[in-house]
C-alpha cells in the first residue's frame, strides 16, 4: 500500500511527538521517535519486552526527562512538565503498574482520579464516568485489591477519565490479562472511549490484539521504530513475527 493514500486517511495530530529520545544516564533507550495521535484515534506502539516502550511513554507524560525532541498536544508543547500540569491540560495516562490505589474503593478511587475538581464536580463526574462504564457500578463498594485484574484495569482507566482528558497514554491495559479478556478490553473500554473522540496512545506487547484495534500503529525494536502503518497492513505484513522475535532477541 503506498504510504501517501494511507497516510491521507489520517486525522489531524492533536498530539505530536518529535525526535524523541530519553534513557536513564547511559546511551539513549529509545531515540528519533515521531509518532502523531489524532482525535478519535488508537495509534498503537508496539514491540517485545525490553523494546523501549515504558520508557517512551514515561518520556512522553513526564515521567521521565527526554534526551532531547518534542511533544505537543494541540500545538502547545508539554516536553519536561510535571504530571500535575499535565492532568490540567488534559492528558491523562495510566501506567504498567501502579495504576489504582489498592486500599481504596473504586468510588474512591474515582474521586482520587477527580482531584483537580470541586466537590459537586467531581460527584457529577463520578455518575458520568459509572455511565461509560456501567460495570463499575457494581462493584463501586470494593477495595481495588479485591478486583480481577479485568476489573482493576477497568477502574485504572475510568480514574483517569475522570479529568475528562483529550489524550490518553495506557502502558499496556492488557498486562496479565488472558488474550479473550484482553480483546475485550481493548475493544470495549479502549476503543469505545476513542470512537468518542479521545486521542488514544497505546502501547502493547500482545501486538495482534492491539493492531485489531488500531487506526495507525508504530513498531518499536531496540528503542527505534522500524515499520509504521495502518493496524491492519502492519497485521499482515508476513516479516512481522520476525520483528518482533528480532526485539526479543535484541532485549
Ligand atoms: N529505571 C530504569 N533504569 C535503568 N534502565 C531501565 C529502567 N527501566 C527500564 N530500563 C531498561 O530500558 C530498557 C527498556 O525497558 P522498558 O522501557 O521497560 O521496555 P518495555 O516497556 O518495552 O518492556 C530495558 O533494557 C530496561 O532494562
Ligand atoms: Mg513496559
Amino acid at each position: 500500500m503506498p504510504t501517501s493514500s494511507a497516510e491521507a486517511t489520517r486525522r489531524p495530530p492533536r498530539m505530536e511527538i518529535a525526535g524523541l529520545a530519553a534513557g536513564y544516564g547511559g546511551d539513549p533507550i529509545v531515540a528519533e521517535i515521531d509518532i502523531t495521535v489524532g482525535a478519535g484515534e488508537v495509534v498503537a506502539v508496539i514491540g517485545a519486552n525490553g523494546a523501549g516502550k515504558s520508557t517512551l511513554l514515561k518520556a512522553i507524560t513526564g515521567a521521565l526527562v527526554p534526551i532531547s525532541g518534542r511533544v505537543t498536544v494541540e500545538g502547545r508543547e508539554i516536553t519536561r512538565l510535571p504530571a500535575h500540569r499535565l492532568a490540567r491540560l488534559g492528558i491523562g495516562y495510566v501506567p504498567q503498574t501502579r495504576d489504582v490505589f489498592d486500599t481504596m474503593t473504586v468510588v474512591e478511587n474515582l474521586e482520587m482520579g477527580g482531584y483537580l475538581l470541586s466537590a459537586p464536580e467531581r460527584a457529577a463526574r463520578v455518575t458520568e464516568v459509572m455511565n461509560i462504564f456501567p460495570q463499575l457500578n457494581q462493584m463501586r463498594g470494593r477495595r481495588a485489591l479485591k478486583l480481577s485484574g479485568g476489573e482493576r484495569k477497568m477502574v485504572a482507566l475510568a480514574r483517569v477519565l475522570m479529568l475528562r482528558p483529550k489524550v490518553l497514554v495506557l502502558d499496556e491495559p492488557t498486562a496479565g490479562l488472558s488474550p479473550e479478556l484482553s480483546r475485550a478490553v481493548l475493544r470495549q473500554q479502549v476503543r469505545t472511549l476513542a470512537d468518542r473522540g479521545t486521542a488514544i496512545l497505546l502501547v502493547e506487547q500482545k501486538a495482534f490484539e492491539a493492531l485489531e484495534v488500531s487506526d495507525w500503529a508504530y513498531v518499536l525494536v531496540g528503542g527505534r521504530v522500524v515499520i509504521d502503518g495502518p493496524g491492519s497492513v502492519v497485521a499482515r505484513r508476513p516479516d512481522i513475527r520476525e520483528v518482533f522475535l528480532g526485539g526479543t532477541a535484541q532485549s
